[in-house]
């Protein structure tokens, strides 16, 4: 994945972007009866929305929320964006996640495609396979040096392995091809590997418990267990691809036979017709039990600023047997449907609404923003002394939680300038003065108006 996302007008997921202002976000912090523990994951307060999104992180784990679509809604700076990252960070690596912007969905000169795409992305699906191995603990290897023709040195030849399970044990002499590969991953005794029998890939499970010298002080390698049953057996393998994935290589398959000229021309687009292909295959898979479908999140930030074409777009998407769930998040109240005179409530239209679970957030008390900033602070490295926390969470109660937390990296800087380690109130409000919040810039427009381009 990651490979021309960009490209393609398509943010890669929110793994990889915003890990600045959110990073001190780990989960939704939630105790075993998913009740909201006041301060957990990162998150502070706001626990009605975060015990909601417990309750959806369930729903989505279990495969029971297809077809539906989540709705956060709040005033600015409450937390929606970081519920939303939580829910993610919830789910793990194995629930595709996919995040996207309203206004560069809204700026996009083909929308609906980019919705598309992203929908496509966030649905995955589990792909079983069995496949011959020979698995084991490695007892013994050698590798088989042999004179080259070409150079002068010996090179390798292959190698004779030896490997064991609890109840097995069995010996191997392999080609080139493996042994370069053991030699790269640089197995030794007491490794446990895996070799795929029909391809050759080599991989290294770990370090057997108890097995082989220690080799470091600090030891990386990850220890395991010593596999049982026969050193080579038949093996489950499971992946996880999305469907964008899967429409991918139909695609790719399909420029291959047209020739290189279509290449060239058509620069692996997807269509319709490869869509629907893969549709099939899934299908198929599915039908045979090969696979099951992992519907994950499509996150929709600022979803106010899509248009109508954009809703009724995700309006039908539900229906489809390949939903992923969309979850979207707005601080908008009742405006106009963009592009519209149509007025609504989050400027939506009504039969999308109609099929949104609605989770609000609300405004922090002075308690909550000072704790927020507090972890930010920690995460951002940012030592504060008690006057400037407490005159970040007046900045915070009176302008915004947004604002106050943009504050603490050039306070930093600032009290650095005066040779203070430490963040002082008068580093704060000299923070505050240099910079502006949304208010204040908006009023120093409209004061020098006539001076300012548009
Ligand atoms: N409950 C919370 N606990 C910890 N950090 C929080 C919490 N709520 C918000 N934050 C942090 O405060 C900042 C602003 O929050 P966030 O961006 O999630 O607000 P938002 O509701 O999405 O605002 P907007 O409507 O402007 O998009 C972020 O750095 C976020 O990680
Ligand atoms: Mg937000």
């Amino acid at each position: 994945m990651g490979v021309g996302l960009e490209s393609e007008g398509i943010r890669p997921s929110v793994r990889f972007v915003r890990r600045s202002i959110h990073s001190h976000i780990t989960g939704l912090g939630l105790d075993a009866h998913g009740r909201a523990r006041r301060v957990g994951g990162g998150l502070v307060g706001q626990e009605e929305a975060r015990e909601a999104a417990g309750v959806i992180v369930q729903l989505i784990k279990e495969g029971k929320l297809g077809g539906r679509g989540i709705l956060i809604v709040g005033p600015p700076g409450t937390g929606k964006t970081a519920i939303a990252i939580a829910i993610a960070r919830e789910l793990g690596e194995d629930t595709p996640f996919v995040a996207l912007d309203g206004s560069e969905i809204a700026g996009s000169p083909r929308k609906t495609e980019v919705l598309l795409q992203a929908l496509r992305r966030a649905m995955g699906v589990k792909v079983r396979e069995e496949r011959a191995v020979i698995e084991g603990v490695v007892t013994d290897i050698k590798y088989v040096k042999r004179q080259s023709p070409f150079h002068p040195y010996p090179v390798i030849g292959g190698a004779r392995i030896s490997l064991e399970t609890k109840d097995d044990s069995a010996s191997y002499t392999v080609g080139p091809e493996i042994a370069e590969q053991l030699l790269a991953l640089n197995v030794r005794k007491g490794d446990v590997i895996v070799i795929d029998v029909e391809t050759g890939a080599v991989r290294k499970l770990g370090k057997a418990k108890g097995r082989g010298e220690r080799r470091y002080d600090i030891e990386v390698e990850k220890e395991i267990e010593i596999p049982g049953g026969q050193v080579k057996k038949r093996k489950e393998f499971v992946r996880i691809l999305s469907l964008h994935d899967i429409d991918m290589s139909v695609a790719a398959r399909r420029v291959a036979f047209s020739g290189l000229l279509a290449l060239l021309e058509t620069e692996r687009e997807i269509g319709d017709e490869d869509r629907r292909h893969s549709n099939e295959i899934v299908k198929k898979m599915l039908d045979e039990g090969r696979a099951e479908l992992v519907p994950g999140v499509m996150f929709i930030d600022d979803a106010h600023m899509l248009d109508l074409e954009c809703y009724s777009f995700l309006t039908r998407a539900m229906e489809s047997d390949f939903a992923p769930i969309i979850v979207m998040a707005t601080n908008r109240g009742i405006t106009k449907i963009r592009g519209t005179d149509i007025e609504s409530p989050h400027g939506m239209p009504r039969d999308l609404l109609d099929r949104l679970l609605v989770i609000t957030t609300r405004p922090y008390t002075a308690e909550e923003i000072r704790e927020i900033i507090r972890i930010r602070a920690d995460e951002e490295d940012v030592p504060l002394s008690d006057e400037a926390l407490e005159a970040l969470t007046k900045i915070g109660l009176e302008r915004s939680l947004r604002y106050s937390v943009q504050l603490l990296e050039p306070a930093r800087v600032i009290a650095s300038r005066r040779g203070s380690p430490k963040v002082e109130e008068v580093d704060v409000s000299e923070a505050a003065r240099l910079f502006a919040d949304l208010k204040k810039s908006i009023e120093t427009i409209e004061r020098y108006k006539e001076l300012m381009i548009y």
